[in-house]
């Protein structure tokens, strides 16, 4: 039977917006899903588990233009204890900056993870202003991709998708300003020291 483990890989994945990402994925999967965070101590757990499942999700940041150290440490341990049958991986990864396109490195990462480790590679969905998109009236936007990426998956028909907010990068940049020097505002801080290198 076709069936799909998510794995949220994000280093704050219980209050993620991978994890908002992924309840979505599994709202339109028509295949049955099964979703983990990846923490410090559940490695072997996830590793033991996987083979129970014909593809795996992962859903996670970019962190400083590639993966986060949260999901490099699980690859090195999977690396290690590789499942008895393989499931297809796909991706849906998800950065700061508005362009999809930030996302590539971190992509190319993972398909060479698969390819030197023998998994075939399914889909990615690619999304910019991941941070910002679910709290706006464009949140449509990145559902619908995410519809279109759960029957990728569950059609096995893979693909490259992106999304993004439907603004310009001006724009985008504006909005993004004001909304961090309100929240220094609401935590004491003045947009001078939001400005310093100095974060506590
Ligand atoms: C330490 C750190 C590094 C980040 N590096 C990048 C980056 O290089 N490019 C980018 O577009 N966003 C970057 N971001 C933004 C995250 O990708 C973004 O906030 C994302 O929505 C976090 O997802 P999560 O809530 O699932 O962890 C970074 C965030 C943090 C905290």
């Amino acid at each position: 039977m076709e069936n799909i483990i998510i794995l949220n890989a994000s280093p704050r994945a219980p209050k993620s917006n991978s994890k908002t990402y992924a309840q979505i994925f599994q709202k339109y999967s028509k295949l049955p899903t099964e979703y983990f965070n990846i923490n410090k101590l559940n490695h072997m757990e996830i590793c033991n588990k996987i083979k129970q499942f014909s593809q795996l999700l992962f859903v996670f940041p970019l962190y400083a233009d590639s993966i986060p150290v949260t999901l490099l440490n699980f690859l090195k341990t999977l690396e290690n204890n590789p499942p008895k049958n393989k499931p297809v991986i796909s991706v849906l990864i998800n950065c700061g900056f508005i362009e999809p396109e930030q996302n590539d490195t971190a992509v190319k990462i993972m398909k060479i993870f698969c390819k030197q480790n023998g998994y075939v590679f399914g889909s990615v969905l690619k999304i910019g202003s991941g941070e910002a998109i679910l709290e706006t009236p464009f949140r449509f936007f990145v559902s619908r991709k995410i519809k279109k990426l759960a029957d990728s998956v569950s059609k096995k028909k893979f693909c490259e998708l992106k999304v993004t907010m439907p603004i310009t990068k001006k724009a985008f940049l504006k909005a993004s300003e004001s909304y961090w020097i309100n929240y220094g505002r609401k935590n004491g801080l003045s947009k001078e020291e939001m400005q310093t290198l100095k974060i506590e």
